[in-house]
């Protein structure tokens, strides 16, 4: 069905109840499987802070005021993907074992990817790796190091991904596009996503294949799940983007953006973003608020 259609909204899957399960009947299993077969290597993750909500964070005002940060991250290679990768019994012990291993082609792609979505922003690309210590990490310098050469006008530095981690918290305004490998950039960016004052707040956008997906950057938080508390602006957030990037529909796009805005500014809040002096609403009534204004 996926297939067929011309772009996926994906609602966040997974919890205890299926922690348990043999690896191919997790629910996360298929979200990396319609990655996969949709070709979807390159997932955007923008974390900007929504003015409204700068004393939501976690960090000072000063710091995350005009935060404005695009994680472009790897989506179909590294560590989730590499084989070889299982368990298996060696010298009388067992092991788990994974693979993070890099083309020169894939990593090539998503380094165009950031430097063309760089182009259209400040122009600054932050490439983040080990490799300081990973031979993977090593191509992918190189390959980026090469890719940038056809973007002049764009700026690159690479960092490595501890330090990238304590840079995002200790001054984030540094960073305009950061491209990583898949699994680093799944830490990265619910680390940018948190300098925004909630990981509920994330939407993004997964492309690269002919029917592009979005999703927010949450998971489904089983604890919250079914008591109207969750914060449903990263999924309204993903269909903005959804609005933007598979139809065309810029107009409409910054319509939900601009009402998600205004809502803020009103002082509604759910739980996630909830601070004294604002008004605590539930999942629905949030949404309610946001369709009123569209
Ligand atoms: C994400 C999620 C997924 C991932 C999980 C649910 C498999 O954390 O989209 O960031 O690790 O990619
Ligand atoms: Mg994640």
């Amino acid at each position: 069905m996926c297939k067929e259609s011309d772009a996926v909204l994906l609602g966040a899957v997974g919890g205890p109840k299926w922690d348990s399960n043999p690896q191919h009947l997790k629910p996360e299993r298929a979200l990396l499987g319609l990655r996969k077969e949709l070709g979807l290597y390159a997932n955007i993750r923008p974390a900007k802070i929504y003015s409204a909500l700068v004393g939501a964070s976690a960090l000072k005002k000063e710091i995350v005021q005009d935060v404005d940060i695009m994680v472009v991250r790897e989506l179909t290679g590294g560590l989730y993907f590499g084989k070889p990768a299982g368990f298996e019994k060696r010298n009388g012990d067992e092991v788990g074992f994974n693979t993070m291993i890099y083309s020169v082609s894939e990593v090539k792609r998503i380094a165009e990817s950031a430097f063309e979505i760089a182009r259209r922003r400040k122009k600054k690309v932050c490439s983040v790796d080990k490799a300081n210590i990973l031979e993977v990490s090593q191509l992918w310098r190189k390959v980026v190091t090469d890719v940038a050469k056809k973007y002049p006008d764009v700026e690159l530095s690479h960092m490595y991904v501890d330090n990238c981690s304590m840079q995002l918290i200790r001054n984030p305004k540094q960073f305009d596009v950061i491209v990583t490998e898949n699994m680093f950039g799944d830490i990265l960016s619910d680390e940018a996503a948190m300098l925004t004052g909630s990981i509920g707040m994330l939407a993004s956008a997964s492309l690269g294949g002919t029917v592009a997906m979005y999703e927010p950057v949450h998971g489904s938080a089983p604890d919250i799940a079914g008591q109207n508390k969750a914060n449903p602006i990263a999924t309204i957030a993903s269909v903005a983007m959804m609005l933007k990037y598979s139809f065309n529909l810029g107009a409409e796009s910054d319509a939900i953006e601009n009402a998600v805005e205004k809502v803020l500014s009103k002082g509604f809040r759910t739980g996630d973003i909830y601070t004294e002096g604002t008004t605590l609403v539930g999942t629905k009534e949030m949404t309610e608020k946001i369709v009123e204004y569209i």
